[in-house]
């Protein structure tokens, strides 16, 4: 099958690999043909360090590479999926399956990914959600690793479920593609809390608190918004939520760490040098839950230090204070 991975970052590049191994032809495109030569040239990626580009990797800067592919799978950060969508519109098939496989809500639309897709790159071709507990350095490596393939036309999920699954990557279909991109979006914002946590010092019981309190919370929202609470149980919830709240591979656990430490959230964002997705999803969540009038103290405390400048320590007292609940009512998530 011919297929183009849309951006040469690591998690790009790490899908580009499954689907060579898979035997399928596989272009790489980079939106700068400097990038592209460099790759071409050092057949590594700096992001997935050891890992070699084999040759039978196409690697290009040009976009007329879609022309004919069966499977495109949109891998920029979630602020240039719009741009990234606009500039690929005119190469699409209508045969064409389109995998977005970035994390995010748009700023100021508060659209999911697909969403975004969809109105930048038109209504011809399907739209799968690829998302779950994968850091791109250990799907680099092969180590095994499990995604979801969401799309309400189950016969698009499983084409995406049978180009990437392998004896290393296992994919699952799911209909919910609402609920695996809210999931996905929504679990930055308690990574970087996360993260925030451990930085004030406190240890393995107040993150596990944190992190099971605020899967409740962002249960509620996604349902709210249409998606299915099991969801929020699977890979693109749950199982995203531990990956991401245990491991320094992960740019907003790490954020939240320097944040929790005292630095700045600029500063704690220059040092990570990355795109810090959980920051812009605090406030997408932030004006969701407005919105949608869904309590979410813990997204809100993340908000308002994170945009409003109120110290993290200060958070604690209230969010420990709060009146005593039953775990049961409107809140499990399983
Ligand atoms: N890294 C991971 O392990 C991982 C895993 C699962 C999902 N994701 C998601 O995939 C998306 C991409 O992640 P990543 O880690 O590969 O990101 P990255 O920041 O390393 O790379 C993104 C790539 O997108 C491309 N791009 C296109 N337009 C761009 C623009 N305007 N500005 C900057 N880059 C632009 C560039 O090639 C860049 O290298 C994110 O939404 C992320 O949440 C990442």
């Amino acid at each position: 099958m011919k297929a183009v991975v849309l951006g040469t970052g690591g998690w790009g590049t790490a899908l580009a690999l499954v689907l060579l191994d898979n035997g399928h032809d596989v272009t790489l495109w980079s939106r700068t043909p400097a990038k592209a030569a460099e790759l071409e040239k050092t057949r590594e990626n700096p992001l997935l360090k050891g890992v070699p580009l084999p040759e039978g990797l196409k690697i290009t800067g040009d976009l007329s590479c879609l022309e004919g592919a069966e499977l495109a799978v949109s891998a920029p950060p979630s602020f240039a999926v719009r741009e990234t969508g606009k500039r690929i519109a005119p190469y699409l098939g209508r045969d064409t399956v389109l995998v977005s496989v970035s994390k995010g809500i748009e700023r100021n639309t508060n659209l999911r990914m697909s969403q975004v897709l969809r109105e930048a790159a038109g209504s011809a071709c399907r739209i799968v959600a690829l998302s779950g507990p994968s850091h791109a350095e250990e799907v680099g490596l092969r180590l095994p690793t499990g995604c979801v393939a969401a799309c309400p036309e189950r016969e698009a999920a499983r084409f995406v479920q049978e180009a990437f699954m392998n004896e290393n990557f296992r994919v699952y279909t799911s209909y919910d593609i609402v609920g695996v991109e809210l999931a996905a979006a929504l679990k930055n914002v308690i990574a970087l809390s996360c993260g925030i946590c451990a930085g004030l010092g406190f240890q393995d019981n107040t993150k596990a608190l944190l992190m099971t309190r605020a899967m409740a919370e962002i249960t509620r929202l996604g349902e709210h918004m249409g998606g299915q609470r099991r969801t929020f149980g699977g890979l693109a919830g749950v199982g995203d939520l531990i990956v991401t709240c245990t491991s320094m591979h992960s740019r907003n656990n790490r954020a939240g760490i320097l944040i929790g430490q005292g630095k700045s959230v600029q500063e704690a964002m220059e040092a990570v040098g990355a795109v810090v997705e959980g920051y812009y999803a605090a406030e997408s969540v932030h004006q969701l839950a407005g919105r949608e009038g869904v309590e979410m103290p813990i997204c809100r405390c993340a908000y308002e230090v994170l945009y409003q400048g109120r110290a993290a320590r200060d958070v604690v007292p209230e969010l420990m204070g709060r009146a005593g609940k039953d775990e049961l009512l409107g809140t499990a998530w399983l």
